[in-house]
């Protein structure tokens, strides 16, 4: 079944990209998966990540060094990087049918195996060099198509999330058992079978107030004398491709929870609404709408939604975007273009919304409204906005909470999103 998953993939890949031949005159693309850097003045290497064009071809974690040649009408050809070195683990070719695809051909770093290339050949990835004919707009050509996730990637994505839910499921143990923010990343990492460098983006793990801070890096570890909330944004991944999922979990029935449980349920509804035709950024303000009704409800501002929308006061309370693309990079390429040329639409209503396209079947997008506490925001917007109509005593009270955030990664449908996030919770335990 992967087999045949990966077969069709490649095609899929083949035919886009022979279609970029077409339209730009070239006769060759080479995909490089990019070089090790070092850290200043030190020997030891930054984790490597390929670059995500070349990684999208293979079904294993791409290594430095290593070149796809695409060719209309030829088999891709894989240029695989020998290295005669006692230093590290040997490097073999990966087993697999997936090989029948493709023209193997072993090098090593002083092979010249680009001389055979044809004269016009496009250059993907960093380092381009001299001889790569220089293609205006080809990058943003093949970047557009990768919204559109091809059965393969929608499968990789779902087993990377099948491994993110072990880790948030032995999170939440953790935090229930009073653990730190480092014990309970250590203990998502091992339940997630992965290394901290493994993780598609370094895990945040925030308790108590440190769930008000958006990109809280940092893992505490002391425990809390008063453990109140956990926010957990963390994924995994699977040959490249990402799961990104965060859960807020509470330890008592209080004012906090229930509005824990209304930011839930206002998240279910919109990753219901991610659907074919549907312009994102309208989902954005949507979002917006949302948390001004949940910050009415729950009497932190008095203000009608209509009201505090007019002041931007759901601003202060969610004051980041509703989500992205979400494949081989977390934020994935091509959030911004309307179209294959390149042309991109930011929008100047919501500036930290990564992503301006109308939805289309197989885009694969993370849904993540949040409402926080962010003492910075809430001083700008007693400054700066007369009559807000918040409750400021109440604010207080729900200070030491920090805040709420919930994403879930939805594959775009025509009729019924499917929502990988929350399919795999149930999967994992019927009970929840
Ligand atoms: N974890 C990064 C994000 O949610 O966008
Ligand atoms: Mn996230
Ligand atoms: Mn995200």
């Amino acid at each position: 079944m992967t087999e045949s998953l990966y077969r069709d993939h490649l095609a899929t890949l083949q035919a886009r990209y022979e279609k970029a031949m077409q339209h730009y005159q070239i006769d060759a693309i080479v995909l490089a998966s990019g070089d090790k850097s070092y850290y200043f003045q030190d020997d030891h290497t930054v984790p490597f990540h390929a670059y995500s064009g070349a990684q999208q071809w293979l079904p294993f974690s791409l290594v430095a060094e290593t070149y796809i040649v695409v060719q209309a009408g030829k088999k891709p050809r894989l240029v695989w990087p020998v290295r005669d070195d006692f230093w590290h683990a040997p490097n073999p070719v990966p087993a697999g049918e997936w090989q029948t695809e493709w023209e193997i051909s072993p090098a090593r770093k002083d092979d010249k195996w680009f001389s055979s290339l044809p004269t016009k050949c496009a250059w993907l990835g960093p380092q381009p060099p001299a001889f790569a004919t220089k293609v205006e707009g080809l990058n943003a050509y093949v970047d557009f198509a990768k919204a559109i996730k091809t059965p393969f990637e929608i499968n990789a994505i779902r087993l990377a999330t099948k491994r993110a839910v072990k880790g948030h499921r032995a999170a939440k143990e953790a935090f229930l058992a009073g653990m730190s923010e480092l014990e309970i990343h250590l203990a998502f990492l091992s339940a997630s079978q992965q290394t901290a460098a493994q993780e598609p983006y370094p895990g945040i793990v925030g308790i108590n107030n440190h769930a008000a801070v958006l990109h809280y890096e940092h893992k505490d570890p002391n425990r809390s004398a008063r453990p109140l909330t956990l926010l957990i944004d963390a994924g995994a991944s699977e040959h490249g491709y990402a799961s990104d999922i965060t859960r807020t979990f509470v330890r008592h029935d209080d004012e906090f929870s229930a509005l824990v449980d209304s930011l839930d349920k206002m998240e279910q509804g919109l990753a219901h609404q991610a659907r074919s035709g549907v312009d994102y950024r309208t989902l954005h303000q949507d979002t917006l709408t949302g948390v001004a009704h949940i910050l009415n409800e729950h009497k932190i501002c008095h203000l009608s939604p209509e009201e505090q929308m007019a002041k931007g006061i759901p601003q202060v309370f969610f004051p980041h975007g509703l989500g992205h693309l979400l494949g081989l990079q977390v934020h994935d390429v091509g959030g911004f273009q309307v179209d294959e040329a390149g042309t991109v639409r930011k929008d100047d209503n919501a500036p930290f919304l990564r992503l301006t396209r109308t939805l289309e079947e197989n885009m694969v997008v993370t849904i993540e409204p949040g409402l926080y506490f962010i003492p910075m925001l809430l001083e700008k917007m007693q400054a700066s906005i007369p009559q807000h109509g918040c409750d400021l005593s109440l604010i207080e009270r729900f200070k030491p909470y920090g805040g709420i955030r919930i994403e879930d990664n939805v594959v775009v449908q025509d009729e019924r999103p499917i929502n990988l996030t929350r399919n795999e919770f149930q999967l994992d335990n019927p009970l929840s």
